[in-house]
């Protein structure tokens, strides 16, 4: 019944909302009388109504508004009402929907080199990540989607992702031995765990609450404000520091929904998406802040482990990249201040 449930809304949804346009222009009667065109973008994401990326699109719409007086609305489907990461990427390449925020893992299916982002330690700390994002290598890989219908609009902090589990504290990667841990759509982060000692099980985020609840994954791993806001805290009690990866989330249009803009509409989506990826950067850490006060108030141990015995783990991994395209762009990333 759980899972028959998501797929009737989808259903539902896509039937009601999401035929044919996702541009959709309609004329409105304003008060004058006179007749006025308002340009509908669809938007899904999965992630909680209450998450700091949520709150981040929701600034972005806003700012459509002012920005086109109206002209031009964003309608959000969150909490992944039409799909699955990997599925909203798809309707986005055959243009069924306008735009969608993803974490960059479920890109690496799409654009392969989006993968990098998934490799352990790949960032000294916040402030290399974001000089590398806002540089040029984050602007090339958030454009190479381009071939695939897939063009980037901006990058939001995802964080540092990190262990929590439903039966014991992870405090080497010798406790993961036997453990079954969920990953996301992603080839590296399935590596990732494996180098580790743990058994990689790909779920998809909807799903996971259930997962972790019934036994099905022993844990996961993710940002604070993701395990907060999506409540795996309440089945998760042990919650460890390691920031393993930091995986971008990405805001993604559709090239065919682009294409059909005007030039002034494209502006305005430009625009709206950078002012509202400076709003989320800093609303981060806030909310990264807060999770973490109450997800101990709820009864989560949280445990600051060495770092370097994840590290040493990792290495083999990240030396089996060496000279590809993922190899050389590591070696980019690191060459970065
Ligand atoms: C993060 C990310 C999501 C992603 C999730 C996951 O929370 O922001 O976009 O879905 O990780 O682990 O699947």
């Amino acid at each position: 019944m759980k899972s028959f449930f998501p797929g009737i809304l989808v259903g539902c949804l896509l039937a009601t909302v999401g035929y044919a346009f996702f541009v959709k222009t309609q004329n409105n009667n304003s008060d004058s009388g006179a007749q006025r065109r308002v340009t509908k973008l669809k938007l899904a994401h999965t992630l909680d109504p209450s998450h700091p990326v949520h709150a981040a699109i929701v600034f972005m719409k806003k700012r459509l508004n002012e920005l086109s007086d109206g002209a031009l609305e964003l309608d959000i489907y969150p909490s992944g009402v039409l799909g699955s990461e990997p599925q909203c990427i798809e309707q986005l390449q055959n243009g069924v929907l306008a735009m969608t925020k993803t974490s960059s893992a479920a890109m690496e299916g799409f654009t392969p080199d989006m993968g990098v982002f998934g490799l352990p330690y790949a960032f000294r700390d916040s402030k290399h990540f974001w000089n590398v994002l806002d540089g040029e290598l984050g602007k090339e890989l958030l454009m190479q989607g381009e071939k695939k219908n897939l063009r980037g609009l901006c990058y939001f902090d995802a964080g540092s992702r990190n262990f929590y589990s439903t039966s014991k504290q992870i405090k080497t990667p010798a406790d993961l031995k036997g453990m079954k841990i969920r990953v996301q759509s992603s080839k590296i982060a399935i590596e990732m765990i494996k180098a580790l000692g743990g058994s990689p099980t790909p779920i998809s985020f909807g799903e996971l609450y259930t997962s972790l609840q019934q036994g099905v994954v022993d844990g996961a791993e993710n940002n604070a404000p993701s395990y907060f806001s999506n409540r795996h805290h309440e089945v998760c009690k042990y919650f460890t520091l390691d920031g393993h990866t930091r995986i971008p989330d990405v805001l993604l249009i559709s090239t065919k929904v682009w294409k059909r803009l005007s030039p002034q509409v494209q502006q305005w989506v430009t625009q709206a998406s950078n002012e509202a990826s400076q709003f989320q950067r800093e609303l981060w850490q806030k909310k990264t802040a807060e999770a973490l006060v109450k997800v101990k108030a709820d009864g989560v141990e949280v445990y600051i482990p060495d770092q370097k015995a994840f590290v040493e783990k990792v290495q083999p991994m990240l030396d089996a990249y060496k000279g590809t395209s993922i190899g050389n762009l590591l070696d980019r990333i690191r060459a970065v201040e």
